[in-house]
């Protein structure tokens, strides 16, 4: 047999998806794919490579209770784990999985794997993160800056078609229309992203969309002063 529930070992994905357009799982998503999982012994793995380590307000994405609290089997993460100070990456294991290879050992190595440089740039960046407060502080620049402030620039630019996001990370969608949601030309991107950096932010986009994803450091005021030019550079292009 080579369809069916038996034939999959694992799923595997984003629990909020970064590159593709930051996308918000939609309530009872997660809970659904994880229920799948149980009934058909299939293993869930997050990938928090982008969204973990205090992207969204929390630790990790799927601790967000907006998200019901999902619980993973696997958790693969990189990037925040040590703010990219070292290249590192690793996984979570569950109890259940890891005591699999108590009995069957895996005897498997990396050159590089526990490299104590990266190991005490990953201790070293947890410690300062818990010390200075910085998933508590991209949770509050989410739900009290940045988060409203798009929604406004919404609210008065037809161009942006949709606002979506959580704690440091966020999209908008540049439509012609907000009915039909028909996506700007690639030429008026390219004419926002030149005015964006001619202002001094350096944006990132992706086919419509600008992803708004700051340092989990970010200060209210450095959110106030992008979210100016974010509306002054809309403001130019709308006229
Ligand atoms: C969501 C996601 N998963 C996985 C990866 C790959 O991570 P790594 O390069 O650490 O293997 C990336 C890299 O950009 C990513 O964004």
């Amino acid at each position: 047999m080579s369809e069916g529930a038996t034939t999959i070992a694992a799923i595997l994905l984003e629990t909020v998806p970064g590159t593709a357009g930051v996308l918000i799982p939609p309530p009872g998503y997660l809970e659904g794919v994880r229920d799948l999982c149980d009934k058909y012994g299939i293993v869930l793995i997050f990938d928090e490579v982008m969204c973990g380590f205090g992207r969204t307000g929390d630790w990790f994405a799927w601790q967000n209770p907006t998200f019901a609290g999902v619980q993973p089997d696997l958790v693969s993460f990189a990037k925040g784990v040590n703010s990219g100070y070292v290249p590192a990456g690793g996984v979570i294991i569950s109890d259940s999985i890891a005591n699999a290879f108590t009995d069957e050992v895996f005897p498997g190595g990396l050159t590089y794997s526990g490299h104590p440089l990266a190991m005490a740039s990953i201790v070293a960046t947890l410690d300062a993160m818990k010390d200075d407060g910085i998933v508590e502080n991209a949770a509050a620049i989410g739900a009290d800056v940045l988060g409203p402030g798009l929604r406004e620039l919404a609210k008065k630019h037809p161009i942006i078609g949709d606002v979506r996001g959580v704690g440091v990370f966020w999209a908008l969608d540049l439509v012609d229309d907000r009915d039909s949601h028909a996506p700007v030309s690639g030429a008026v991107v390219g004419e926002v992203k030149n005015r964006l950096m001619a202002a001094g932010l350096l944006p990132f986009t992706a086919d419509n969309r600008i992803h708004v994803v700051p340092p989990c450091i970010v200060s209210a005021d450095e959110v106030g002063q992008a979210l100016a030019i974010y509306d002054e550079v809309f403001t130019a292009i709308e006229t």
